[in-house]
């Protein structure tokens, strides 16, 4: 499989539809995948063939975050003035004038959570399992997880998923508020189809209108994500992220014990 089908681009009926399709790796998201999506995000946006997009995974994984073999070899750049992929699809997804529908079922790792923090209406299966292990991987939050989970859920809150890193689930999720609803797997991915083609048939330019009077909230979010990013980047090349790195590749605990 070549990296550019690692995402699928359907449209249909006014809905793009972008599948993370990488199976053997749990859908893992490589640099060409991110630059797949911002691809896809960027003409989405002034298409009037589209009119909502849905991101969705797999019944059994939505995604296990970054590539971490990307993580080693290719740490992105942290120069502001040249946007790496990543930067490029989050950007994009924070800016994207329509709405975006997921579709959430198994673990949805890193950058798995801190996207659907972004989308407008997140359906999630039964067997959803969230987690934000930046700190566990000697990083910090990127995707303006830093302001936008403590303004969800409150500081306490955050500061557990955030400082701990471990995993929660489809119930804790809705109660939260970063979920709209569970479904059984089987039944999200048409469920958040249907939601979008709801939306697909109201009028654009109040839609559009409504969702960027909400996201007016966060005036200080590309701030924040500029500011994650350049430490993201800083703390992927030291030695607490080596190790954390080569200890899940290796399938062995990290020791932070000398850092
Ligand atoms: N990057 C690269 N490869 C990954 C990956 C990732 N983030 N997550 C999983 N894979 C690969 C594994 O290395 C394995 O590859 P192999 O078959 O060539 O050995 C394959 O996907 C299957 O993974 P495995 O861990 O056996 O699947 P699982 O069902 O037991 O667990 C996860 C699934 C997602 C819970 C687990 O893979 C995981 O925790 N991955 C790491 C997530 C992570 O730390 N992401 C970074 C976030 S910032």
């Amino acid at each position: 499989m070549t990296e550019a089908q690692a995402i699928l681009a359907h449209v249909e009926a006014g809905v793009l539809t972008l599948t993370f399709n990488r199976l053997d790796k749990k859908n893992a998201i490589t640099t060409a995948m991110y630059t797949s999506l911002a691809d896809a995000l960027v003409e989405a946006s002034t298409d009037s063939a589209v009119r909502v997009v849905v991101i969705q995974g797999h019944e059994q994984i939505f995604t296990a975050g970054n590539d971490l073999a990307d993580f080693r070899n290719n740490p992105p750049s942290t120069d502001a003035d040249k946007p790496v992929p990543v930067f490029r699809f989050l950007e994009a997804l924070r800016t994207f004038p329509k709405p975006v529908v997921a579709a959430v079922c198994g673990p949805a790792v890193g950058i798995g959570t801190t996207l659907l923090l972004h989308c407008d209406l997140v359906y999630a299966g039964d067997n959803a399992a969230f987690s934000l292990p930046f700190v566990n991987l000697g990083l910090c939050p990127e995707a303006g997880a830093s302001l936008l989970l403590p303004a969800l859920v409150g500081y306490p809150r955050a500061a557990e998923k955030l400082l701990l890193g471990e995993a929660f689930y489809a119930e804790e999720a809705v109660d939260m508020g970063l979920v709209n609803r569970i479904l059984p797997p089987h039944e999200v991915a048409g469920y958040a189809q249907a939601q979008a083609l709801k939306l697909a048939a109201k009028p654009t330019e109040s839609l559009r209108i409504t969702k960027a009077l909400m996201k007016q909230a966060h005036p200080s979010l590309p701030s924040v994500m500029q500011q994650e990013f350049k430490h993201f980047g800083e703390l992927l090349r030291g030695p607490a992220a080596k190790e954390a790195i080569s200890a899940v590749m290796e399938k062995r605990r990290p020791d932070f014990s000398k850092l």
